[in-house]
């Protein structure tokens, strides 16, 4: 009876361990692997003008992405509430940035909430992104 369930648990805790892995690391990407992805969604040409007036606008709230991330993301910038410096956004002045779709999604989800109140369109993601990857050191 206790070896049967020994097993039993065993046998379960290979099976959910890879997906437990998985969902605490999130799979590797890149910018320009990110920005692919998300236009394949979108179906649509991204603009990094288009990105830029989204991300220094406010979309009917207090913040806008400025407000914590800076309006210019190559520096770091400060939280709008906490006061917290947070490094640099745009990826060629920080190399962490866009290279693990857990972090990428779970931030743009939290973000575009707290700045539209809902979460980003693929079409609104790619644009930022393509914006933030013409910002060259
Ligand atoms: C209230 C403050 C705040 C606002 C407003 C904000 N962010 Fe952020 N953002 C953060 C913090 C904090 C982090 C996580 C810390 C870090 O990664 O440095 C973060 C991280 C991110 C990341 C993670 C990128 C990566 O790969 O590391 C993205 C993408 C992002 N923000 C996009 C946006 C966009 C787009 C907007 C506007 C819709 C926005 N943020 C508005 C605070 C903010």
């Amino acid at each position: 009876m206790t070896s049967t369930l020994g097993r039993a648990l065993r046998r379960i805790a290979v099976l959910t361990f890879p997906a437990h892995v998985g969902l605490a690391v999130g799979a590797a990407t890149s910018p320009a692997q990110w920005l692919a992805d998300q236009q394949r969604i979108a179906a649509a040409q991204p603009d990094a003008a288009r990105g830029q007036k989204f991300f220094t606008s406010k979309h009917g709230r207090d913040w806008s992405c400025s407000s914590c991330h800076g309006d210019a993301p190559t520096a770091p910038g400060r939280h709008a509430s906490t006061g917290k410096t947070i490094a640099p956004l745009a990826p060629g002045f920080n190399a962490e940035r866009f290279s693990d779709t857990a972090k990428i999604e779970k931030w743009f989800r939290r973000n575009c909430n707290d700045v539209l109140g809902r979460e980003c369109s693929a079409g609104e993601k790619a644009d930022v992104v393509a914006y933030l990857m013409a910002l060259k050191p």
